[in-house]
């Protein structure tokens, strides 16, 4: 099979793609998490796997199912979990594409018992999580390609490009909820790249599979990897 793939554009190429979203533990039996179904994350990883790429993909808990036998699958469960597993791959990584919706915050602290329900109201306090793609920008070696999304309800244009800064990104997929259609649980999406030399292409609404081809095809032609 290696012979057939050779040909393919990123033949060669190891790829580390995240998709999903992480589940952040309270106690034993209850968690924070968000509606991401990781389908946007396992159409990327099916189309670099198509393009040749060897593909390490780490996911959160997602019902989605790969494809390509060959893309290596990682199931994690909370960010510390997806963090640890990301770090281990980076390194060897060519491209590396973080579409998981990890989230923002967690609980300071995990119960080891299943919290019972006492008083009328409960407080749960909640630190930040760890930014993985900001982790990866700082240790981001030339010849690496790093890509990230960015959500935004607001100025998405603006918000993207500090994104794009402040993580040391090549690209930011940039996804817009303002289209029905676009978004968590559908099988389309509505995105906008904006790379780190200012370049920009607005894109239509498209399948996930589609989006996903766009952005492989962005990857090969502005960084020729
Ligand atoms: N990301 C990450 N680790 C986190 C949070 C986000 O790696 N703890 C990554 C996401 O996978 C995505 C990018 O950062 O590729 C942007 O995520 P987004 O939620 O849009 O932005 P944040 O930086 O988290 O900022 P905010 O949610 O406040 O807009
Ligand atoms: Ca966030």
């Amino acid at each position: 099979e290696a012979h057939l793939k050779s040909n393919l554009p990123l033949a060669g190429k190891k790829a580390l793609v995240t998709a999903g979203p992480t589940y952040e533990p309270i106690d034993p039996v209850r968690f924070i998490g968000n509606h991401s179904s990781g389908k946007m994350g396992f159409a990327i990883a099916e189309e670099l796997c198509k393009q040749g790429a060897e593909v390490v993909l780490v996911c959160g808990p997602s019902g989605e199912k790969t494809i390509n036998r060959s893309i290596v699958r990682i199931d994690v469960g909370s960010s510390v979990e997806m963090n640890a597993a990301v770090q281990q791959h980076f390194k060897e990584s060519d491209i590396t594409i973080m579409g998981a919706a990890v989230a923002d915050y967690r609980p300071k602290e995990v119960a080891r018992e299943k919290i019972k329900k006492e008083s009328s109201e409960f407080m749960l306090e909640l630190v930040k999580t760890t930014d993985i793609l900001s982790e990866l920008g700082k240790i981001k070696r030339s010849g690496q390609v790093l890509i990230g999304f960015a959500l935004e309800t607001e100025n998405e244009e603006e918000n993207a490009r500090k994104k794009l800064q402040k993580k040391n990104l090549d690209f930011v997929v940039l996804n817009s909820l303002q289209d029905s259609g676009a978004g968590f649980k559908t099988d389309t999406n509505k995105v906008t790249i904006i790379d780190k030399d200012a370049g920009i292409e607005k894109y239509p609404l498209k399948t996930k599979s589609e989006v996903a081809k766009d952005i492989c095809n962005k990857i090969i032609q502005l960084y020729n990897v």
